[in-house]
């Protein structure tokens, strides 16, 4: 038997350090890892593990991804979401969704219900339809500005993630967001491309990546950490040596989350803040930061 461990994260960003939104964040995410660490420890799969966690985070209103999530240049929320199964390679995504309260979920019966891997946009959400899949207003996504959710608007996407490890050693990653503030309508960021937004690979790990879409998508982020892994890096070793990358190569700024094959956790970032939190071992502690 493997060692379970669940890593999440509520995005890398230009975070105000101390505001209410980072406090708000930071508890989605410890409870969005215990949350996935019990589904672990009762033999729960990796992936139903990653998007229970999603949920959790989906569901946070100062969180970029489900209710949250930042709005496009017309006022209209648009939802990325990608999850992928290292044990089979399998995977599912679906981009510029609407009107869904759970995208990381809609993501999932694209994996297991179509012979596709990525839907988008009204094809996405004719899906939707099809299966019966619950559906919400655009209210219930949106976050009052009274909420005093807002930072000072920053270029970065911010993105939820969750990677993990069941009992069986099989590992999986989701990412789901609402892009960047103020995008333009259509514009698809990095979180629902295999390999950029995410990856998982039983052969090397589960990554997740967060931050800025157009730079990450550039160098195939998510990928280049499993790739760094099979090169015989650690998790911890291969995100950091990944965002090195991203900076040298196109000037980017990104938080990177990971889980190799061997049960080890990775967390970086070159942003201001990212917060996370993570569970390893059946009687694991929770462990958080930003
Ligand atoms: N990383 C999220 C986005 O750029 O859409």
């Amino acid at each position: 038997m493997n060692n379970i461990a669940i890593v999440v994260h509520g995005g890398a960003g230009a975070w105000e350090l101390g505001s209410k939104r980072i406090r708000v964040g930071r508890a989605a995410c410890d409870a969005a890892a215990l949350a996935g660490h019990a589904v672990l420890k009762a033999g729960g799969s990796a992936l139903d593990a990653v998007e229970t966690a999603v949920h959790i985070l989906e569901d946070c209103p100062a969180l970029d991804a489900g209710r949250g999530s930042y709005l496009n240049k017309l006022g209209q929320v648009e939802m990325d979401a990608l999850i992928m199964d290292g044990r089979t390679l399998n995977l599912g995504a679906v981009a510029s969704i609407q009107r869904v309260r759970y995208p990381i979920s809609l993501a999932r019966r694209v994996m297991t219900d179509t012979e596709h891997t990525f839907l988008v946009g009204p094809g996405a959400d004719a899906f939707a339809d099809q299966i019966g899949f619950p559906r919400c207003t655009i209210e219930e996504l949106i976050v009052s500005s009274d909420d005093d959710y807002e930072d000072a608007p920053g270029p970065l996407g911010d993105t939820v993630g969750a990677v993990a490890m069941d009992a069986e050693g099989n590992l999986a990653s989701a990412t789901s967001t609402g892009g960047t503030r103020n995008k333009m309508p259509g514009r698809v960021g990095d979180s629902p491309l295999v390999g950029s937004g995410g990856y998982a690979d039983n052969w090397t790990a589960a990554v997740g990546a967060t931050g800025q879409g157009e730079s990450i998508m550039k160098v195939v982020l998510s990928k280049r950490v499993c790739d760094l892994v099979s090169d015989g890096l650690s998790a911890q070793a291969a995100c950091e040596a990944a965002i090195r990358l991203l900076e040298e190569r196109v000037g980017g700024e990104c938080g990177l989350i990971a889980i190799d094959s061997q049960g080890n956790v990775g967390i970086a970032r070159n942003t201001r803040a990212m917060p996370y939190a993570f569970v390893v071992g059946m009687d694991g502690k929770l462990k958080n930061g930003q």
